[in-house]
Order: structure tokens, then C-alpha cells, then sequence
């Protein structure tokens, strides 16, 4: 604490320790805090002055990198210009309307609209209720049934929550909102179809999946999972809703993932990368299909957020698509895919690895079961080694590091984990 507050303004540490993190234990946190301070492009600091190698992007979201000035000045010069204003019903600002624009250009969907919202979360649970008010549109408001997968994570706002496949997610909550969600085996098209065929097609409105299963622990799909997921949902008459709030805009070395898997989903939910998260923001996709039942019927859709849309939010967004572009970041990605893999490959012989898994710029290290509190002590370990990764489901950690890493960091990085797990006396 003493530390902080020297290198920060009075009453710091004051506000540190009013602080209720995300997804955090109270009291194991008190006194651990890390705080970083500053970041440059795959590189962080923290309030110590210490640098780490950002294996995660921190949450999977720092794609560009850290410290883009382009964005910064394109968000302070839209803010100076007008910071925001409503966009419901007949207002629109112009980057709002520019982004939307340049997003269904790029999105593998049938003449889409884009629908903003602050975050994934919000995308997530505005998709659900745009998947039902759209079956009651088209006469079938039956059609309420919403499928997830095991593994899967769609944030945790209501229906996010109520669509968890990472068990502790979405217990203890009670039941308000979880009447008609069902899930499935992440890997097997045939338990899907059965799941439908339980509940009644005319019951299912749609099934959610993440192209690679993110936060869940990095599972990419089974060869011809999604495209056979595809073909059961236009069979029963089911939406397919592509959560790429992980792997949209470029993770996976295209655009979206969809692109990358063949399959051209209904809707199409995307955030972080969509600023790199220099500003919170988040987007549902809709295809034609979904959005015309909403024209014809000429009324209110009730849904929308304070911030959808938000014009200083769409300027960074701008900003950012436009460095992945003149960048080529898509195909910086594409040419690291292997070096990612190559530098996975050396940790397989570990004593302690379990496999590695990884498609894209997304990759993931899974421990042997049998060591309690292994995967801690490996993150802890590579934190002193200089980098900084998380713990995911199923003994795991995380890399995800941003476009801009180099051969050299990734290398860097896989040498911290091997000299963690070097370090481990059991
Ligand atoms: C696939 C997926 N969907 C939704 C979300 C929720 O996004 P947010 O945390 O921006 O609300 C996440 C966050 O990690 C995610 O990985």
C-alpha cells in the first residue's frame, strides 16, 4: 500500500481499499493487489516500476497493443467535437452511424444491421431478447428455447448468466431468469440435435456458441463441429447466434471467426476487440432474416442502452479498425499462428503440462490434474519471470497476447512457463 501511494496522488490508496473488484475474493485480494500503470504495445508496468509481457491482451481485448496514441487522439478529438448523444429512436451520431456501416461491411452475415451496446454482456442478453421478439414477430412465440454449450461463457448479465456452461457461473443466482435455457456437450452435434428434439423444435428459438471456446478454456472446435452446428440449426429452424466477443475482429487471423469455420451465422455478437478495448463497447449483428420481421412490423423495438452506440466509443472503435487494417494485423496474425504453436509445442514434453491447445492468436496451457493449486503457482512463477497470463477452467492458463507481440516475446513467453514450471518442488 505504501508503495502505491507514492507513486500515486493522495488518497489512492484510500480508494484502492474501497475498491470492490470483478470477479475477485475479497480477502485473499487485500494487500495483493497488482496495479499496472502503463502499457506499451505487448509490453505493461506495473506501480513498481516492474515490466511484464501481456500473454493475455489482459482480458482479450488489448489487440492493437497498449499506449496507441491514434486512438487516443481520434477519442479526444471526437470528445472535444461531442462526446455523446442519445441515439434512440430518430437520433444518431456520426461515428455511430460510420461504424455500423464499416462493421457490416465486414461481417460474414446477409446484409446485416449492427445494434450497439456497451459491452458483451449487454450483446449477449440483447441478443436473447431480439431472438425472441423476433420469433413472436414471425408468428411462433413458442420459439423461446435457447441452447449454450458445456464450457461455454456469454458474460454475466441475466441471460449470460442464465447461459453459463462453466458450472460456478451461474449458481447461486435462484431461478428468475433461467426458464428456458438448456445446454449441451460442447463437442457433439448429436447431443444438440437430441437436446432439440427433447424440447421440441418448435420450442427452440436459437443456440449460442463461441467459435472457440473462450473463457471456458480455449477449446477450439472439433473438425466440422460448426459447420454441421449450422446445418441442424437450418434443418429444426433454429437462429445461430456466433458469440465473437473473443474471437471477432482478427483473433483467429480473419475477421471473425465465422469466416475462419465456413459457417455464416444469424447473428453475430461482438466487443473488445471492437476497441481494443480502449473504450467499452459492444455490437449484436443482425442478418436480414433477423431484422426484417422488426421493419415490417413498424413498432418500438423496447430495448437499448444509455451508452449503445456512444459516439466517442465508435471513434476509438474507428481508430482501431483502422490500424488493423494499414497494420495488416490480420495477417501478422496469421504468420504467428505457428509461432504460437511452435513455442506450445516445446512445453507438451513438461512433467506437469497436461496438452496445449491454440488456433489463431489464442492458445491455452493445461496442467496435470493431480498437484493442487499447480496452475496458481504457474501463473505466480510467470509473473516473476516477467509475464503476466490468468488461471482458466480446468487447470489452464491463458495466452491470448496482443497482434503486435513479437517472435521474440512469444518466445519470451513460453520460456517463462517453462521456467515456472522448472521452478516447482513438488
Ligand atoms: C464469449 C464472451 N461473451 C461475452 C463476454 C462478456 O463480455 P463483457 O465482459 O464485455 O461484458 C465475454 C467476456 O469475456 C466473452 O468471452
Amino acid at each position: 500500500m505504501d508503495d502505491i501511494s507514492e507513486v500515486s496522488p493522495a488518497g489512492f490508496s484510500r480508494a484502492l481499499s474501497s475498491y470492490w473488484p470483478p470477479f475477485a475474493a475479497l480477502n485473499s485480494r487485500a494487500g495483493n493487489e497488482i496495479t499496472i500503470v502503463r502499457g506499451e504495445g505487448s509490453v505493461v508496468w506495473d506501480a513498481h516500476g516492474e515490466s511484464y509481457i501481456d500473454a493475455s491482451a489482459s482480458l482479450w481485448y488489448a489487440n492493437v497493443g497498449h499506449g496507441r496514441t491514434e486512438i487516443a487522439d481520434a477519442v479526444r478529438a471526437q470528445l472535444a467535437t461531442l462526446a455523446a448523444y442519445s441515439n434512440f429512436g430518430n437520433f444518431a451520431t456520426e461515428p455511430t452511424e460510420r461504424l455500423a456501416a464499416r462493421v457490416a461491411g465486414l461481417a460474414p452475415l446477409d446484409d446485416p444491421l449492427v445494434f450497439f451496446t456497451s459491452g458483451g454482456s449487454d450483446a449477449v442478453d440483447s441478443a436473447v431478447k431480439i431472438v425472441r421478439r423476433y420469433w413472436t414477430l414471425v408468428g411462433r412465440p413458442e420459439k423461446t428455447g435457447v441452447i449454450s454449450r458445456n464450457h461455454a461463457y456469454h458474460g454475466m448479465h441475466g441471460f449470460g448468466t442464465a447461459l453459463a456452461g462453466i458450472e460456478p457461473n451461474g449458481t447461486g443466482y435462484g431461478t428468475s431468469v433461467t426458464g428456458g435455457f438448456s445446454r449441451v456437450a460442447h463437442d457433439d452435434v448429436d447431443d444438440l440435435q437430441a437436446n432439440i428434439e427433447r424440447i421440441g423444435p418448435d420450442r427452440v428459438g436459437a443456440v449460442f456458441v463461441e467459435p472457440v471456446i473462450g473463457a471456458g478454456g480455449v477449446i477450439p472446435p472439433e473438425l466440422g463441429y460448426l459447420e454441421a452446428l449450422r446445418k441442424l440449426c437450418d434443418e429444426y429452424d433454429v437462429l445461430m447466434v456466433a458469440d465473437e466477443v473473443i474471437s471477432g475482429f482478427g483473433r483467429l487471423g480473419t475477421w471473425f471467426g465465422c469466416e475462419r469455420f465456413d459457417v455464416r451465422p444469424d447473428l453475430l455478437l461482438g466487443a473488445k476487440g471492437i476497441t481494443s478495448g480502449y473504450i467499452p463497447l459492444g455490437a449484436v449483428v443482425a442478418s436480414q432474416r433477423v431484422w426484417e420481421p422488426f421493419r415490417a412490423a413498424d413498432t418500438l423495438f423496447r430495448h437499448g442502452y444509455t451508452y449503445s452506440g456512444h459516439a466517442a466509443a465508435c471513434a476509438a472503435a474507428l481508430a482501431n479498425l483502422d490500424i488493423i487494417e494499414n497494420e495488416h494485423l490480420l495477417e501478422r496474425v496469421q504468420k504467428l499462428e505457428p509461432v504460437l504453436a511452435g513455442a506450445l509445442a516445446g512445453l507438451v514434453e513438461h512433467d506437469l503440462v497436461e496438452e496445449v491447445r491454440h488456433v489463431g492468436l489464442l492458445g491455452a496451457v493445461e496442467f496435470i490434474h493431480t498437484e493442487p493449486d499447480l496452475v496458481n503457482r504457474v501463473v505466480a512463477g510467470a509473473r516473476r519471470h516477467g509475464i503476466l497470463t490468468r488461471v482458466l477452467p480446468g487447470d489452464s492458463i491463458q495466452l491470448s497476447p496482443p497482434f503486435v507481440i513479437t517472435e521474440g516475446q512469444i518466445d519470451a513467453i513460453a520460456s517463462a512457463i517453462r521456467a515456472a514450471l522448472d521452478d516447482i518442488d513438488l
